[in-house]
């Protein structure tokens, strides 16, 4: 079974995402937090990250291998914990100049689809499959995916949902200050994926008004 999930920042993509793999003993990819990965790497090594040939050589050479497991997705490159390193404001900020590199993109579509073809056969889900989220999941990385959904909300629901997450409430400064972080970030970012309309045969959600719950047995519906 393979589940992409694709969607804007602040649509509940991973909240949700790692609930379905969850209930159904599947493995779990956020491969926004590959991006993130490599954009930490890339700076750690003192690389400028507008220097897009450098960026995709640091990429390729990235010891990092993403956890699977729904409820630990503990981070660990290069035996450093960037679990909460990557979740920065500084990091989100600059993030998308990364994942408009296209040969980072190249690099990160095959770490992807070794991952999601290894549970076919066994890994962490021991064949049961995974959900894959992210941009371009059911475009470009898995079209193929058995359940193909495309995750949206509001762009007020969705600003809401990130302050709160990232500055701990949903106050007009943490709005606007969460504002640079998801509206100019999904605009740069969709300059190279497709993710505000669904292509053929993805099925959208809208989670503006619905629970976390419902988003979920929205998608079992679809199973
Ligand atoms: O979902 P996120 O905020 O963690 O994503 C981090 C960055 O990676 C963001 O700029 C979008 C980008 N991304 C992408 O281009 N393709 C994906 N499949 C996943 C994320």
């Amino acid at each position: 079974m393979i589940i992409a999930i694709d969607g804007p920042s602040g649509s509940g993509k991973s909240t949700v995402s790692k609930l379905v793999a969850q209930r159904n003993g599947l493995a779990y990819l956020d491969t926004g937090a590959m991006f993130r990965a490599a954009a930490w790497w890339a700076h750690r090594g003192g690389i400028d990250l507008d220097d897009q040939a450098a960026v995709e050589e640091a990429t390729k050479e990235m010891p990092f291998t993403p956890p699977l497991d729904p409820l630990d997705q503990t981070f660990v490159l290069d035996g450093v914990d960037i679990t909460s390193a990557i979740r920065e404001p500084s990091l989100s900020r600059v993030v998308s100049k990364v994942a408009v590199n296209l040969g980072v993109r190249a690099e990160l579509l095959r770490r992807q689809r070794e991952v999601i073809a290894a549970e076919q056969r066994g890994g962490f889900s021991g064949g049961a499959g995974i959900v894959a989220e992210g941009r371009d999941i059911t475009t470009v990385v898995v079209p193929e995916a058995d359940v193909r959904v495309l995750l949206t909300a509001s762009e007020e629901a969705r600003l809401a949902r990130r302050a709160r997450e990232v500055r701990g409430d949903a106050s007009d400064a943490a709005i606007e200050a969460t504002r640079a972080e998801i509206v100019d970030r999904d605009k740069a970012d969709s300059t190279v994926s497709e993710f505000m309309h669904a292509a053929d045969g993805v099925t959208t959600i809208d989670s503006s008004a619905l629970t976390i719950d419902q988003v979920v047995d929205a998608i079992q519906s679809l199973m």
